[in-house]
């Protein structure tokens, strides 16, 4: 597939040869080309195949040739969930359920989402930044060169703008590409009590301009579930956000089946998430509306749930599976996308590729970007990561160690995170 793509021969600032290739890309097991070689020109990739058929005329060319001593390439790991801009911490809670309580009961008692909501309220913003770049770097540090943020934390005019600045304050402060999105419609906050519909009038009609006009996301996302909004309420939010141009996401049938899958279908979502519960006709319409299963083992994991989404319907439909973080204080304080990978294997059934597939391609996918990242080809961003590993299988394999030796974003090698 890529020796037949234009090859570019001027301007190739960097050559890696001695490297093995998951390219994720073509009809191979992860894409796979042993002994390959890869060049960069600018922040993309020029060229990438067998290191024997490397025309001389790129390695006459490159600037600069990298040996990778064997190690393995992939692209650039993307984090297509998470809400990681967020103050506080509920370890508390999470003592609570190892006693018996269920995230339901802590969420109707006011805990859960809304006592993180209260703690980024009294945050300032300089706060928020700093209780959050550890956890965004805690993923960079393993290769990660995407990663979507999602508000949802302030459920106001003024919280909801502050998380999302933060969010592209990270974005300037680390070398990551980051996909803000607008989770309005996350849960009910208090002074809207008993008064869904009120809350969601307020979101359409403040914030979602407000969002839209300063640019700080081009996503929006809302929590369709008994214990957060009707699909009803899902929709009128996601519709209007529609209309002002955005993207959508969905939080959908992670703890009941609310016929969020549908609607996520219905409006032409990117991806519909979590979906332990989603049905097979659900599972039919996001695949024939070319939507992603974002799949959260970490929430599952943590929340102790014993219900799997239907990850064999989900091959069976076609429907591609991303694999994500979902980086959160109540349901998956995690800092780890490749913890993900293992757990997607272990508890959910994925296979190794199909779970490294789901932190490349299918992520780019499900957050709108497959045309520029997720894969090693020819004109993609040159984000990619170098491995200290014998077999691509290796990244969901091992469980708290970290074989990422080196990361190229747009073509810049990036230093370790502060
Ligand atoms: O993706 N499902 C909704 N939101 C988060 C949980 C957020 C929280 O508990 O703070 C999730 O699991
Ligand atoms: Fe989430």
């Amino acid at each position: 597939m890529r020796r037949s793509e234009p090859q570019k021969t001027s301007g190739v600032d960097a050559l890696w040869i001695n490297v093995h290739l998951a390219t994720l890309a073509g009809d191979a097991p992860y894409g796979r080309i042993d002994d390959g070689a890869l060049a960069v020109a600018g922040d993309k990739l020029a060229w990438v195949g067998r290191a024997r058929r490397l025309p001389p005329q790129i390695r006459a060319a490159a600037r600069q040739v990298h040996d990778g001593h064997g190690r393995w390439i992939t692209p650039g790991l993307v984090d297509c969930h998470t809400h990681l801009v967020y103050a506080g911490c509920r370890a508390g809670e999470f003592e609570q359920r190892l006693k018996g309580l269920s995230y339901e009961q802590i969420a109707r008692s006011g805990g859960g989402i809304l006592a993180t909501v209260r703690a980024t309220r009294q945050a300032d913003e300089q706060t928020l930044f700093d209780q959050s770049l550890p956890r965004l770097a805690s993923l960079l540090a393993e290769g990660v060169t995407t990663v979507e943020i999602k508000s949802g934390y302030g459920l106001d005019f003024e919280t909801e703008l502050r998380q999302l600045r933060v969010a592209r304050r990270l974005a300037e402060a680390l070398p990551v590409r980051i996909c803000p999105t607008f989770l309005g419609a996350h849960a009910l906050p208090p002074e809207f009590n008993g008064r869904a519909d009120d809350y969601i009038d307020f979101v359409c009609e403040q914030l979602l301009p407000e969002v839209a006009r300063r640019k700080l996301a081009t996503t929006a996302d809302a929590f369709c579930e008994r214990i957060a909004f009707t699909p009803r309420q899902a929709e009128r939010f996601l519709h209007a956000a529609q209309a002002l141009g955005f993207s959508l996401k969905l939080h959908a049938e992670q703890l009941s089946d609310s016929g969020g899958a549908a609607l996520a279908a219905r409006l032409g979502a990117l991806s519909a998430d979590h979906l332990e519960y989603v049905s097979e006709d659900g599972i039919r319409s996001l695949a024939s509306a070319g939507s992603v299963a974002v799949l959260l083992p970490g929430a599952f994991y943590f929340l102790r749930e014993t219900r799997r989404p239907p990850v064999a319907d989900f091959r069976r439909l076609g429907l591609p599976m991303a694999v994500a973080t979902d980086s959160n204080p109540g349901s998956s304080p995690c800092g780890s996308l490749l913890l993900m990978l293992n757990m997607a294997c272990t508890l959910f059934g994925l296979t190794p590729e199909e779970a490294l597939a789901g932190v490349t391609r299918n992520a780019a996918h499900a957050l709108g970007l497959a045309q520029r990242i997720g894969t090693l080809e020819p004109g993609k961003q040159a984000d990619f990561v170098l491995w200290d590993i014998a077999d691509p299988s290796e990244l969901a394999y091992f469980m708290g160690y970290n074989p990422c030796r080196q990361v190229v974003f747009k073509g810049v090698l990036r230093p370790p995170c502060p």
